[in-house]
């Protein structure tokens, strides 16, 4: 007979399906008192989303920074500022119009890159709040976002700005993460910025059409 132990595994070691929350409300509830990995030991606070669930734009990052951890929010640091100014030039409501989030709640200590299981015991979350939101259109800011939702390795500058068929009909378009244009500061044409802005147009150009407006 097997040994008890093996058959009841305690719930850090269940894994986590989109099905497991009826409500967003019930899964943040749920993820504020999350210990399934090491990082919830040297977090301040569980970082879920900001803006609006009922947008039909989600963007996806890596995971929380000190700001981030400091305050509950994600994109607030230098990072988030130069994203809120990329959304304003397209006229994307930082606040209205998407709703972001991470692939991790809780900060990988000196903003290291999260590690596979972190993001593995992490990931019903995310799911959850992809199957819940069922947003049309999702930014994968970053290799950290493209590998864990497409599972793919591609660089970046590969694949940004395409468009990707995703579950429930929904599409995705990896960009580069705020954080690298903050390291290349050059808005040549061809310049990573540069690059990100001609996404974030098409981004705007997409969510006219959802919107069945004519441009
Ligand atoms: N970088 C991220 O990927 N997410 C944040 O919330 C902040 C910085």
């Amino acid at each position: 007979m097997n040994n008890i132990k093996e058959q009841i595994k305690p719930p850090e070691q269940i894994a986590l399906t989109e099905a497991a929350y009826k409500t967003l409300e019930e899964m943040y509830e749920t993820a504020r008192q999350c210990k399934r990995c090491p990082l919830c030991k040297t977090r301040t606070n569980v970082v879920l989303f900001r803006g609006n669930p009922q947008a039909k734009l989600m963007l996806i990052g890596e995971g929380p920074g000190q700001y981030e951890d400091e305050t509950g929010l994600p994109f607030v640091g230098k990072a988030g500022q130069l994203l809120d100014k990329i959304l304003a030039s397209q006229e994307i409501d930082r606040d209205k119009d998407i709703y972001i989030c991470n692939v991790v709640k809780c900060r990988p200590p000196g903003n290291r890159v999260p590690e596979k299981q972190e993001i593995e015991q992490c990931r019903g979350y995310l799911e959850a709040q992809i199957e819940l939101i069922q947003p049309p259109l999702i930014l994968l800011a970053g290799a950290t976002a493209l590998q864990s939702v497409l599972n793919v390795k591609y660089p970046i500058s590969k694949v940004r700005g395409k468009w990707f068929d995703f579950k429930n009909g929904a599409k995705v378009m990896p960009i580069f993460h705020p954080s690298y244009l903050l390291r290349n500061d050059s808005r040549e044409v061809g310049s990573p910025k540069w690059l990100m802005w001609q996404d974030i147009k098409e981004v705007k150009r997409q969510l006219q059409v959802i919107s069945g407006h004519t441009i």
